[in-house]
């Protein structure tokens, strides 16, 4: 999120009221703010491990004893690959594991995957027919879907990896000329950056000689911005969906002169994180999206025949973030379906999650509008004892909320085909986080709490078309940008639902003058300045925090639950010092509380089966500024219990680390890279990075985001 043609979420729009913690816990001994008191309706003492203030006693850490849930990290940590000052990169243009550990890449953004899909070409002159069918870029979130073994289990040596492509780096994208050099912004250009968003299905194999994509696989394929999709749900159908209808060629979009039926759309985009479900789909969420539209007039010059609805639909632009400008990929200067003020309705066709069949080449991804429309960052699932489904999830913005979706049915064990459709009935939630260690889930219900038509909520429909105003109404708590959710496994002992979410930075946290997002959802995106609370406790919050709960009476169900910070991350290091208006007795400022290795910024976030809490980093990549002893991007692995942290990867110049799974039998790792190099420009690609090629991966020419195999050198468990 940090790379250089990044929206960048911490630097947007936006003016915001609703009551903030701040106000509730000013009254609270600042020095036991951030641990959690007793579980409501467990009756179990649910003090969680938290290191959110030094001053914490260790007896809050008894409730999980240690080594519960958890079955240990065995690895060396990696050196930290620091910035070399002489050359403004990192010292190593490289991935690195610990040892005993190896790192090889088996794809990259631009290889074949589909039947008849031309090799990558180094210059990139292909056109948006070849990167159909190729590898897309800035891969992000990822599952594996292991075919079935010939003894009817799982497979860890042959699956699908599925993968997201969070946006493009149009400096590397078009060859020599770049975007806007040699014939200017073009449909054909366009058309290349649209195919290279979305995301892959890669059949891979395990071989004698290692891991490799199966290149002609009928399981291959691409799902981009312009692919046709479903949409369902409570929204579907609903007016504010019914925008103009564009026939998609390769020439342009040709306006049909007819409206969408509010059960159609065109592509996915800015797919950061994602899930899975446990009746066998992938999950990918709609993050960045508000950037690839424009409304060059802000409404000036709107669709007369939206004319009575200008006022609204100019409010909605705002709260989502949407600019005169875009974030600079043009696609509106030549394909109208993105221009915001003559195709106002277009943008309620994105913010969504999307479910899609991986096995199923030909099947249409399913926009999901049951789980709410933000800038979704992923969506974790728990199966709860009783068979109840939900999952958890974070809308990635300034001051913005997480969320829970509790699918209405139980998950059918015995007819997988009957789940087919559990994404489309369901309550969805919104987290206040109370002082005192507790928390609410606030249901986002047309008719209920005031979500109703005299506040501009006509129906269901549109109480989820507007999740961020639905959800500013009930009075949700701003949180410092929710990225991954992830969710303890329930196992070796842990039986509680305890998920976490990393909050990766919040530049206006504490600032003055202080300011709320407004219960009327009036705010315009990320604008207001919400004072410290408890669940984000550090003004002007650098290196970000991870917070946790428990969800009452281990039920997913639940509508109260218990939560801590598990940590507030930063470099012990620092010499930079936290404002003088706040310096609350304990506080640490940016040295954090980490145990172990140090890392900010933290983003993705995936827990193994063993209980190992796996954090990726998204901060500046070349390792300067506030990240001078910390060095590049890296992936950690922690004790949930203790909070221990190790360095398991470091990454090259200018990149994000994000997007990991496992095989099965957690003897294989994918991790992706995304942006390497990404300061690079058109005559100059390779300015600060050459990798994958310096990895020994593929042809030399330009930086790739491609994904990483890891493995035991002795074929053991990762992280042992
Ligand atoms: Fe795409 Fe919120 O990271
Ligand atoms: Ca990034
Ligand atoms: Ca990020
Ligand atoms: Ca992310």
């Amino acid at each position: 999120m940090k790379g250089q043609f990044h929206p960048k979420n911490d630097v947007s729009l936006n003016t915001s009221g609703n009551p903030s913690i701040r106000d509730v816990i000013d009254a609270v001994d600042t020095s036991r703010r951030s641990f959690l008191k007793a579980g409501a309706g467990t009756g179990a003492v649910a003090v969680f491990g938290g290191f959110a203030l030094a001053a914490v006693p260790q007896a809050a850490k008894a409730a999980i004893p240690a080594g519960t849930g958890f079955a240990g990290i065995g690895f060396t940590s990696v050196p930290p690959n620091l910035r070399n000052a002489a050359t403004g990169k990192l010292f190593k243009d490289l991935v690195t594991v610990p040892i005993d550990y190896t790192a090889r890449v088996i794809s990259a953004w631009g290889d074949p995957i589909m039947p008849g899909a031309p090799d990558w070409d180094p210059a990139s002159t292909q056109d948006a027919a070849a990167q159909e069918m190729q590898v897309g870029m800035h891969h992000d979130g990822m599952h594996f879907f292991p075919f079935t073994a010939a003894d009817g289990t799982p497979s860890s040596t042959e699956g699908l990896l599925v993968m997201n492509h969070e946006y493009t780096d149009e400096n590397q994208l078009h060859g020599a000329e770049g975007l806007t050099g040699g014939a200017g912004v073009t449909i054909a250009k366009v058309r290349k950056s649209q195919a290279a968003h979305g995301v892959s299905v890669q059949h891979v194999r395990k071989t004698a000689r290692g891991w490799r994509v199966v290149r002609n696989s009928r399981f291959g394929r691409r799902i981009t911005a312009n692919t046709p999709m479903r949409i369902s749900g409570p929204a579907a159908g609903n007016d504010l969906l019914k925008s103009k209808k564009f026939d998609i060629t390769p020439d342009g979009s040709v306006d049909t002169g007819m409206v969408n039926d509010g059960f159609t759309a065109y592509g996915t985009m800015n797919n950061c994180a994602n899930g899975y479900t446990p009746w066998g789909t992938y999950l990918t969420c709609e993050e960045n999206w508000n950037g690839y539209f424009a409304a060059p007039t802000n409404g000036a010059v709107i669709d007369p025949d939206l004319f009575d609805q200008k006022p609204e639909i100019i409010k909605g632009k705002s709260r989502y973030g949407i600019s005169t400008t875009g974030f600079g990929y043009q696609w509106h200067v030549v394909d109208p379906r993105f221009n915001a003020d003559t195709n106002p309705l277009e943008p309620n066709t994105t913010g969504w999650v999307v479910e899609i069949d991986p096995f199923n080449p030909r099947s249409t991804p399913v926009k999901r509008t049951a789980l709410g429309r933000f800038k979704h960052e992923s969506a974790q699932v728990v199966v709860d004892a009783n068979d109840n489904v939900a999952f958890y999830m974070g809308d990635d913005e300034r001051n913005e909320y997480i969320y829970k979706f509790v699918c209405a049915n139980k998950l059918n064990r015995s007819n997988p085909r009957a789940n087919r459709n559990m994404l489309d009935n369901g309550t969805l939630y919104v987290a206040r986080f109370d002082a005192n260690g507790a928390g609410e889930w606030l249901p986002l219900v047309w008719g209920q709490n005031g979500l109703t038509p005299e506040n501009g909520f006509a129906d269901q429909g549109e109480v989820l078309i507007k999740t961020r105003q639905a959800a500013d109404r009930l009075g949700a708590t701003m949180m410092d940008r929710p990225e991954w959710t992830a969710v303890r496994p329930r196992t070796l002992g842990f039986e509680e639902i305890e998920v976490y979410c990393t909050l990766t930075n919040n530049s206006r946290r504490g600032n003055n003058p202080p300011s709320s997002n407004k219960p009327d959802g009036t705010t315009n995106a990320a604008s207001a300045n919400p004072p410290v609370d408890g669940a984000n406790p550090r003004p002007d919050n650098d290196y970000g925090h991870i917070i946790r709960w428990r969800e009452g009476g281990r039920s997913v169900m639940a509508t109260t639950f218990t939560w801590d910070v598990f940590v507030q991350c930063g470099d012990k290091l620092a010499t930079k010092t936290l404002g003088s208006s706040y310096n609350p007795a304990g506080h640490d400022g940016y040295k954090g509380n980490i145990v172990g290795d140090d890392y900010g910024a933290p983003d993705g976030l995936w827990f193994d089966d063993y209980g190992r809490l796996w954090i990726q980093t998204d901060q500046q990549g070349d390792g300067g500024g506030d990240w001078v002893n910390i060095g590049g991007n890296v992936m950690v692995c922690a004790d949930p219990n203790t909070g221990a942290t190790r360095r398991f990867l470091t990454s090259p110049t200018d990149c994000e680390v994000t997007g990991v799974i496992v095989t099965p039998d957690h003897r294989t790792m994918f991790v992706n890279i995304q942006h390497p190099g990404d300061s690079g420009t058109p005559s100059d690609p390779t300015k600060t990075s050459h990798w994958p090629f310096s990895q020994g991966y593929g042809p030399a020419g330009r930086p790739r985001s491609a994904t990483v195999v890891i493995t035991k050198n002795d074929g053991g468990i990762i992280g042992t």
